[in-house]
């Protein structure tokens, strides 16, 4: 519920969700919440478990009654299609995604797939079975969840918000830029029932370990280098997984049809300082002296284009709903490397052959 909750009123009731890109890092947390949280809506995943799509992740859910998940990919319109019919969805909310920019930069095709035509596969779906009821005054719901990538970059000043114009500056951004602008399409050409949000950086359980917070996790656990791009003066505004999808399941029941919001940790730090506190953070978890693992830092070449920092005014989503982040960044930290200790096993699931062949051919010391 909203903090707010007896000044607000639901504005959709969910009965039956399709998530798209469950099994990835932040809808498999989402799933992991809101299944249980939910025990009379239905929810169905549907994921091409790409390399970042981990079925482990959702084990604990295997014989929840009010879960199923479906092996496919969200561009396939004939089973996105034949999903609606069955289920009947009252409510997307759209997390399937190409999702590294690093990735995007090598390979940028398969970023259109999935996260520009695979959304507009999904918008069309739920178009079509949902003007078949009525106009849309059924209790429909498309939640898109998006990035503040979109936005660009910003200098040292200044913060995004949600009338900041869009300047997608890598492929992977420019590919959820151009889905984000189908999703408001749809809503202003059809009356699609969407919800949008742009979230900054995530962090928590279950992020596949070429994200720069579990690969430091990682690598310090292994004694292994830590690569930082350029000077590592970058700036990112961090949020822990569970607090954005406690916004997304407000936001979903809450927010606004038609509207944009953003979402943040409030949280910037330099990627360098953020590395500097994980390992101190891996090194007491550890009981190994102080700084040790400060040792392993190891400045690499530059990503291209790399966007100097990300920070966000999420005002409106304060004041309409009351939402504001529940963690602070360093006890988050501590009990995102405290889970990545105690889930070793998940740690050498994920890394596999491909992903170390990947690493290497990316990253050249300078
Ligand atoms: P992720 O890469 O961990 O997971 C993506 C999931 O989508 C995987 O399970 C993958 O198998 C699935 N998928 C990929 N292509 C698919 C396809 N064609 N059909 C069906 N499933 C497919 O991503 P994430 O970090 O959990 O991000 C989820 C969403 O949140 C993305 O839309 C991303 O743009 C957005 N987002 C992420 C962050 C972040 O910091 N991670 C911040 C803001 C917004
Ligand atoms: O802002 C939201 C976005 O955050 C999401 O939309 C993306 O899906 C998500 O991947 C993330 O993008 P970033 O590029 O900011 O995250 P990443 O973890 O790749 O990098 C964080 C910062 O750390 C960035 O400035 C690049 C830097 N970095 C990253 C890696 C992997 C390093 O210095 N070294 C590394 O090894």
């Amino acid at each position: 519920m909203p903090n707010q909750s007896s000044l607000l009123s639901e504005r959709h009731s969910p009965r039956a969700v399709l998530v798209t890109g469950g099994a990835g890092f932040i809808g498999s947390n989402f799933l992991l919440r809101m299944v249980p949280r939910y025990p009379d809506v239905s929810f169905v995943n549907l994921d091409a478990l790409t390399y970042a799509g981990n079925p482990m992740n959702l084990e604990a859910l295997e014989s929840a009654p009010n879960y199923t998940f479906v092996h496919g990919d969200i561009a396939d319109a004939a089973l996105v299609q034949s999903l609606f019919a069955t289920h009947r969805f009252t409510t997307v909310v759209h997390f399937a995604a190409e999702s590294h920019v690093d990735r995007s930069i090598m390979a940028p095709l398969s970023f259109v797939h999935t996260n520009t035509v695979g959304t507009v596969v999904l918008l069309e779906a739920a178009r079509q079975a949902w003007r078949g009821d009525a106009s849309y005054t059924g209790d429909y719901r498309f939640f898109h969840v998006s990035t503040d990538e979109v936005f660009g970059s910003l200098g040292d000043d200044g913060l995004f918000d949600e009338t900041t114009p869009y300047d997608p500056r890598s492929p992977y951004s420019a590919s959820k830029a151009a889905s984000d602008h189908f999703v408001r399409a749809y809503y202003h050409t059809y009356g699609l029932p969407m919800v949008l949000s742009n979230c900054s950086n995530n962090y928590g359980p279950y992020q596949f370990p070429e994200k720069l917070i579990p690969l430091v996790i990682q690598n310090a656990i292994n004694g292994e280098p830590v690569p930082v791009y350029g000077e590592g003066t970058n700036v990112r505004d961090w949020l822990h997984v569970h607090d954005h999808c406690d916004a997304i399941d407000q936001l979903l029941r809450y927010g606004q049809t038609g509207e944009t919001y953003l979402i943040s940790g409030a949280a910037e730090r330099r990627n360098i300082d953020l590395v500097r506190l994980l390992l101190d953070l891996v090194d007491d978890a550890l009981g190994r002296p102080a700084r040790t693992s400060q040792a392993l830092i190891t400045f690499v070449k530059d990503r291209p284009g790399h966007d100097f920092r990300y920070a966000i005014d999420a005002t409106k989503l304060r004041d309409e709903l009351g939402w504001t982040p529940t963690y602070d960044l360093t006890e988050g930290l501590r009990a995102t490397v405290r889970w990545y200790l105690d889930h070793s096993d998940w740690l050498a699931a994920v890394r596999d052959a491909s992903y170390l062949e990947y690493y290497k051919q990316q990253y050249v010391h300078r």
